[in-house]
């Protein structure tokens, strides 16, 4: 297909004439509520893979990028930052109306290879600042949020504040959280400041320590002023864990979120399908009821005002790989299938957004 004609068969499939009523796309069912509908992708697929990528400018008004903004991609050697992805996504992005989000500034994965050798605790202040102006200067005006600071809470590592012990807690101490979030503010003033984390969902004394862990954190920094102004609750579901979800949980917990004046994005939702059987069917029903039960217990919070899923179709799902299916049949998680056709998830996606006041 030709720029020209891919172009035209996006707009298509985005516009309300092409797809109306209960069959339009979910960012017109998103719209429809003031929220926004996006997913996560990666860079290779939306350079080559024109019907996904139809698809991906019908379905969504915002887009994050799954890898491309994170150091290993854009930040590979200490003084050379490299945007030709960041850039192709914007763009991508600023072409079909979708609004953008970064990720991510500041997490203890995917940093790349030079950083252990050259980043010190004497320079890592400096190293830190410069990163997070650099990056999100470049799209400075662009960015509808990013997530500045990413998985900074882990319980298990002891520590009674539940910091996890990452590099840039051994580097800068606590104090790091503050030195990003009022970096990120000057770099881009617009960009709502996100701090995003996983791990949060279940009626479980795992999650529960995590949940009071989180919003201790977001407490401190809101006492201590630090300029973070939004939540994002990853929500990497599993269907084989259905009995520990409890809705009352969920909104509570958002309900406390929304107390410290932060908005709420749901950032990276997918729901494992490991362990259900192998029949598509009865798969991919349980796959949709946790969708539409944990979207409609979520959306009920108002400060929520995004849902994005880590992936829009099970052709291109980082779960592919972590949770290969015993049988070796494809994943069932996201949206849209293999085909890109609508699985009962993406209904129950579409009936939770329409469910929203
Ligand atoms: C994942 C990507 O989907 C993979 O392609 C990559 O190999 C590893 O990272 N939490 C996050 C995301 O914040 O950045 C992670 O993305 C998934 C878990």
């Amino acid at each position: 297909m030709n720029r020209r004609a891919f172009l035209e068969s996006a707009a298509c499939l985005a516009s309300a004439a092409c797809l109306s009523g209960a069959e339009g796309p979910l960012r017109t069912h998103a719209a429809a509520h003031g929220l926004l509908y996006g997913a996560a992708t990666a860079y290779g697929p939306l350079q080559n893979d024109p019907d996904y990528s139809a698809h991906l400018a019908a379905e969504c008004n915002l887009l994050v990028p799954e890898n491309v903004l994170k150091w290993t991609t854009v930040h590979p050697a200490p003084e050379r930052f490299d945007f030709v992805p960041g850039d192709f996504l914007a763009h991508f992005a600023a072409a079909h109306d979708m609004r953008m989000r970064g990720h991510t500034l500041v997490w203890h994965e995917q940093l790349p290879r030079w950083f252990a050798s050259t980043v010190t605790k004497q320079n890592a202040r400096a190293r830190l600042e410069e990163h997070i102006r650099t990056v999100m200067g470049h799209y400075r005006g662009r960015m509808h949020s990013w997530d500045v600071v990413n998985e900074a809470i882990r319980p298990q590592d002891g520590r009674a504040d539940g910091l996890r012990q990452t590099p840039w807690l051994d580097l800068l101490g606590p104090e790091y959280l503050e030195i990003a979030y009022a970096t990120a503010a000057e770099a881009d003033p617009q960009a709502l400041a996100g701090y995003n984390d996983y791990g949060l969902d279940y009626h479980t004394p795992e999650d529960e320590a995590k949940r009071n862990a989180v919003l201790g954190l977001l407490r401190r920094l809101k006492k201590q002023n630090v300029p973070v102004q939004a939540f994002g609750m990853q929500a990497h579901l599993s269907a084989g864990r259905q009995p520990t979800f409890q809705p009352e949980t969920l909104r509570r917990f958002l309900g406390e979120v929304a107390g410290l004046g932060l908005k709420i994005l749901i950032t990276e939702l997918d729901v494992s399908d490991a362990g259900l059987p192998d029949d598509a069917e009865s798969r991919d029903r349980a796959v949709a009821a946790v969708y539409e039960n944990y979207l409609t217990a979520a959306l009920a919070e108002p400060a929520v005002v995004a849902v994005l899923t880590w992936g829009l179709t099970d052709k291109y799902t980082w779960l592919a790989s972590r949770n290969r299916r015993p049988d070796g049949s494809p994943v069932r998680v996201l949206p849209l299938d293999h085909e890109f056709h609508r699985k009962p998830a993406w209904y129950a996606i579409a009936k939770a957004l329409d469910t929203r006041r």
